[in-house]
Order: C-alpha cells, then sequence, then structure tokens
C-alpha cells in the first residue's frame, strides 16, 4: 500500500481530482490532507470526501516541527503540495528527498516564483501575449518553484483568450495530467 500526504491551501479542485483518481485503487491511501488556511473551501471537501484533514499554524510549521513530527508518523510515499503557497522547511525537505512534488500553473521556469500564483500567473503570461502556457509538476526544493522539473503538460493561447479562459484551459491540463503522475513516481518509488 502506497500512501499520499497532500498539503492544500486554497478550493482543493485538484485534492478532489487526485482523490477521485484513485477511489478504485487499493494500493493508493491519501492518508491526510494539511492546510494552512482554516477556512479553506478544500477541508470542507475533505468532509464531504471522507478524508483526513488538518489545520496548522505558521509556528507549528516553521519552528515547533509538528508538521514535520507528523508526517514522520504519516511515512508518505510521496507528499503533494496542490494549491500551497508556504515555503517547504529545509529539515521537512531533507526528510523526504525527492518525494515532495509541487504543481505550478504555466510552463516554469517562466512565470514562477513568490507571489506568482493564481489568476495573477495567467494574467502575467497574457500581458506577455505568450504563445502558448500550461502546467509544470516539479520536485520541491528551499526555492519556490525551482526543483527539477518531472513532467510538463502544454495549451495554445490566442489573443482572444481571456484570463479566465486560460485559466480553465491550464486547470483542465492540472486535472489530465497530476493523478497520472502521481501514480508514476509511486510506481517507480
Ligand atoms: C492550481 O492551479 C495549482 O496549479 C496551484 O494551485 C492551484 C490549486 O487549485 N499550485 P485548487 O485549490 O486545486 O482548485
Amino acid at each position: 500500500m502506497k500512501n499520499i500526504v497532500l498539503f492544500a491551501s486554497g478550493s482543493g479542485s485538484n485534492v478532489e481530482n487526485i482523490a477521485h483518481y484513485f477511489k478504485s485503487n487499493p494500493d493508493v491511501t491519501i492518508s491526510a490532507v494539511l492546510s494552512n488556511k482554516k477556512d479553506a473551501m478544500v477541508l470542507e471537501r475533505c468532509n464531504r470526501l471522507n478524508i483526513s484533514s488538518l489545520y496548522f499554524n505558521r509556528s507549528s510549521f516553521y519552528e515547533k516541527d509538528l508538521v514535520r513530527k507528523i508526517l514522520r508518523t504519516l511515512n508518505p510515499d510521496l507528499i503533494v503540495l496542490a494549491g500551497f503557497l508556504w515555503k517547504m522547511p529545509r529539515n521537512l525537505i531533507q526528510d523526504f528527498p525527492d518525494k515532495i512534488i509541487n504543481i505550478h500553473p504555466a510552463l516554469l521556469p517562466k512565470y514562477g516564483g513568490k507571489g506568482m500564483y493564481g489568476n495573477r500567473v495567467h494574467q502575467a503570461v497574457k500581458e506577455n501575449r505568450e504563445v502558448e502556457t500550461g502546467i509544470t509538476i516539479h520536485f520541491v526544493n528551499e526555492n519556490y518553484d525551482e526543483g527539477a522539473i518531472i513532467y510538463q503538460a502544454k495549451t495554445t493561447i490566442s489573443p482572444e483568450d481571456t484570463v479566465q479562459s486560460i485559466a480553465s484551459r491550464v486547470q483542465a491540463l492540472e486535472y489530465k495530467y497530476f493523478p497520472k503522475i502521481i501514480e508514476k513516481l509511486l510506481n517507480e518509488g
């Protein structure tokens, strides 16, 4: 049995999509979803989906090592960031080498880094008249959006595209590929 821990602090639509994908797979379980936002919609989704979830604050993440202790207990095969914006502490990265991955809604190394999230990314892509955008799934290191790239998928952009239309095509790529890449990494590990 492989187990995944997810970190999310937004709507959690990727969490739900991943949960749905693995629902009928007896070899993969989501042991917990961890969130740094008490009122995040992802926590409501977890209740509805019957997935264990836990809220943590800044000091339990960066100072008290509480999240690290929880992760050591859960011993996940893969830690998946799906809409999580805080930087991962160094000791946590060291505990789980090559086992923490993130998804970013653009083709890194472009449009990454601190403050580049959500529609800000798509807005910047549109303003720069890019002809393509996409998703990047990558390993997490100590810098935002800079770990080794595992997978990218692209979609073209036309001048008529709006931020919203770009966002929904990128989201469709996330839903299509993120669970498959997670599955592949679990099978390889
Ligand atoms: C996704 O666009 C993902 O690329 C980014 O955060 C967003 C999470 O969306 N890292 P949701 O909360 O899964 O709907």
